[in-house]
C-alpha cells in the first residue's frame, strides 16, 4: 500500500525510534504495578501492537479493559518477545469505556454467533480482515477497467424489467404498503414511472448494454437483488455485482476478459493484503490458500470446457462410482449443481479455475444469443474452488427479429422491453458480457465458507435485525 494507515501495519525498521500516536481499540489489559500491557488494535491491519506502560502511567490502566477506545503517543522501540516492535507509553487516553457485558472476550467465537453481533463482528480478525481484503477487491476491480479503458456506469437500482426473466424480483411499495402510483395527477412524467410496478433490480445488465453500445467498453458495479428464498452458504438476497459489458465482442473476447480482471484483482489483494491472507490461509485455507490464489493469477490460463464436455466428464465419474459423490445424475439439458460445479473445479481442473461454456439454451435467459447448432446458446459460467458458479455471461442476441421470437418462445412481452429491443434496431453490434458475483469473489479470495461473512451486513430470508 502507499499510504501507510498506522504503524501497526508498517514494517518495523522504519519507525523505531519514532514518536507516535496510536488510536484504537484495546484487545487485552494486564497490569501489575509497576508494568503494564496493553494489545491495542486500530483497523488498519490484522493484529495488534503491544503497549508497555511504566511507572506512574500504569495506574491510568485502572478500569482499561478489551474493547475500550483509546489513544496512545510513545516510542517505537524493538519489540521484546515474538513481535517486531513495540510502544513505549508516554501519554494514555481513554476516549471510551467499554461495559462488561462486551460480547467480544478475547476467545474464538463461532462465525456463527458473531453473525448474531453483525455491528460489532468488524472487530475481530476474522471480520476485519474479510473487510480489508474486500475493499481492496473492489478497488482493483476499479483499477482493472480504468487500465483496460472501460467507463464506470451507474445502472439503475428501481427498475421495471426483470433482466434474468426469473421472477425473482423485491416489488418496491410506498410506506404504506401500497404500491407506488400516480404521485401527481398533473405531473405526466411521473405518471409514466409510477403507473408501473417497480422492482429492485437483479442484474445491471440491460442498462450496461445500453451504454455498451454508445461507449463501447463499460461496466457496472452495484448492488443486486435477488428474492429467492435460499438458505444456503452462496446465495444473498442483496449481494454486489460486476458487469461489465463489452461491445464488438464474442463470448470468448469475454471470457478473455473475465480470467484478466480474476487475475489482475487476485495479484492485488495477495500484493496489498499479505497479513490478511497469511491469517485467512492459516485458520480457514487449510495453508493452501496462498498457493492456490499465486498460481490461479499466474500465467497459466484457465481451463475451459463445452457444457456438453462437462456433462459427459459428470456422467463418466457417475459410473465410476455412483456413490462416491453423491451427484444428482445429468444429462444434456440439466442446469448444474454445486456439487456438479465444484467437482469440476476441484477434481477435474485439480483446484483451478474452470469455464464452461455453450449451455442449452433452454436452461438459459432469453437475451442469450443461439449458437448455430440451435441447441445451445453462446453462455459461459466460471467455475471456481470451493465456491462453484463465480461468474454467469453470454453473447447477447444482436439481431431484432430473433431476439422477439426468442421472448415470445420463452413467454415475454416484448413491449416491456421496447428500448432493449430498440438497442437492435439502431446501429446494433454484437455484443458480449458477464456479472460477476462480487461476494463469492470475496470468499473464493480469503477462504470464507459461508457468504455472509464476506459482506458487512448479510441479507438473507430472516435477517431484518440488523
Ligand atoms: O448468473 P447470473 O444470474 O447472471 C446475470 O445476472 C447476468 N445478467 C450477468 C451478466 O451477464 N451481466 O448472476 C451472475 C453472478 C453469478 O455467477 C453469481 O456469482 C452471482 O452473480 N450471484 C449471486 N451471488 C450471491 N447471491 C445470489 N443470490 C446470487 N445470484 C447470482
Ligand atoms: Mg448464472
Amino acid at each position: 500500500r502507499k499510504k501507510v494507515k498506522s504503524i501497526v501495519e508498517v514494517t518495523p525498521d522504519s519507525v523505531i525510534g519514532e514518536t507516535v500516536t496510536v488510536k484504537g481499540w484495546a484487545r487485552t489489559v494486564r497490569a501489575q504495578k509497576a508494568l503494564g500491557f496493553l494489545e491495542v488494535n486500530d483497523g488498519s491491519s490484522f493484529g495488534g501492537l503491544q503497549v508497555v506502560f511504566e511507572g506512574d502511567l500504569v495506574s491510568s490502566l485502572k478500569g482499561v479493559g478489551t474493547g475500550c477506545a483509546v489513544s496512545i503517543e510513545g516510542e517505537v522501540v524493538k519489540g521484546g518477545g515474538k513481535q517486531p516492535i513495540e510502544l513505549k507509553a508516554s501519554s494514555f487516553e481513554l476516549v471510551g469505556g467499554c461495559e462488561s457485558d462486551y460480547p467480544l472476550q478475547k476467545k474464538r467465537h463461532s462465525l456463527e454467533f458473531l453473525r448474531s453481533i453483525a455491528h460489532l463482528r468488524p472487530r475481530t480478525n476474522t471480520l476485519a480482515a474479510a473487510a480489508r481484503i474486500r475493499s481492496t477487491l473492489a478497488q482493483a476491480v476499479h483499477a482493472f477497467f480504468d487500465e483496460e479503458g472501460f467507463n464506470y456506469v451507474h445502472s439503475p437500482i428501481i427498475t421495471t424489467s426483470d433482466c434474468e426473466g426469473a421472477g425473482e424480483m423485491f416489488r418496491v411499495t410506498s410506506l404504506d404498503g401500497k404500491e407506488l402510483s400516480r404521485s401527481s395527477e398533473k405531473d405526466d412524467f411521473a405518471d409514466d414511472f409510477f403507473a408501473r410496478s417497480a422492482y429492485l433490480t437483479v442484474s445491471g445488465q440491460l442498462s450496461g448494454e445500453a451504454y455498451a453500445c454508445a461507449l463501447g467498453d463499460v461496466y457496472t458495479f452495484g448492488p443486486t437483488f435477488r428474492a429467492e428464498n435460499s438458505q444456503t452458504a452462496r446465495h444473498l438476497a442483496e449481494f454486489w455485482m460486476i458487469e461489465p459489458e463489452i461491445a464488438f465482442a464474442d463470448a470468448s473476447g469475454a471470457m478473455d476478459n473475465a480470467e484478466a480482471m480474476m487475475k489482475f484483482v487476485i495479484k492485488k489483494a495477495l500484493s496489498d493484503c499479505k497479513k490478511d491472507l497469511e491469517f485467512c490461509d492459516k485458520f480457514y485455507g487449510n495453508n493452501e490458500l496462498i498457493d492456490r490464489l499465486t498460481s490461479i493469477s499466474g500465467s497459466e490460463p484457465f481451463l475451459r470446457l463445452s457444457y456438453t464436455d462437462a456433462v459427459s466428464l459428470l456422467q463418466e465419474e457417475i459410473a465410476k462410482d455412483p456413490k462416491k459423490w453423491q451427484f444428482p445424475d445429468v444429462e444434456f439439458g440439466t442446469d448444474l449443481a454445486t456439487e456438479h460445479e465444484r467437482w469440476l473445479a476441484e477434481v477435474h481442473a485439480g483446484g483451478r479455475c474452470v469455464f464452461v461454456y455453450d449451455y442449452p439454451r433452454s436452461i438459459k435467459s432469453f437475451y442469450m444469443r443461439d449458437n448455430d447448432d440451435k441447441q445451445t446458446v453462446a453462455a459461459f459460467d466460471l467455475l471456481a474452488p470451493g465456491v462453484g458458479e463465480l461468474v454467469g455471461g453470454s453473447q447477447r442476441e444482436e439481431s431484432y427479429d430473433r431476439l422477439v421470437a426468442k421472448m415470445t418462445e420463452f413467454g415475454l412481452d416484448p413491449e416491456d422491453y421496447w428500448w432493449y429491443l430498440d438497442l437492435r434496431k439502431y446501429g446494433s453490434v454484437p455484443h458480449a458480457g458477464y456479472g460477476l458475483g462480487f461476494d463469492r469473489l470475496v470468499c473464493y479470495v480469503a477462504a470464507i465458507e459461508n457468504i455472509r461473512d464476506s459482506i458487512p451486513f448479510p441479507r438473507y430470508p430472516g435477517s431484518a435485525q440488523f
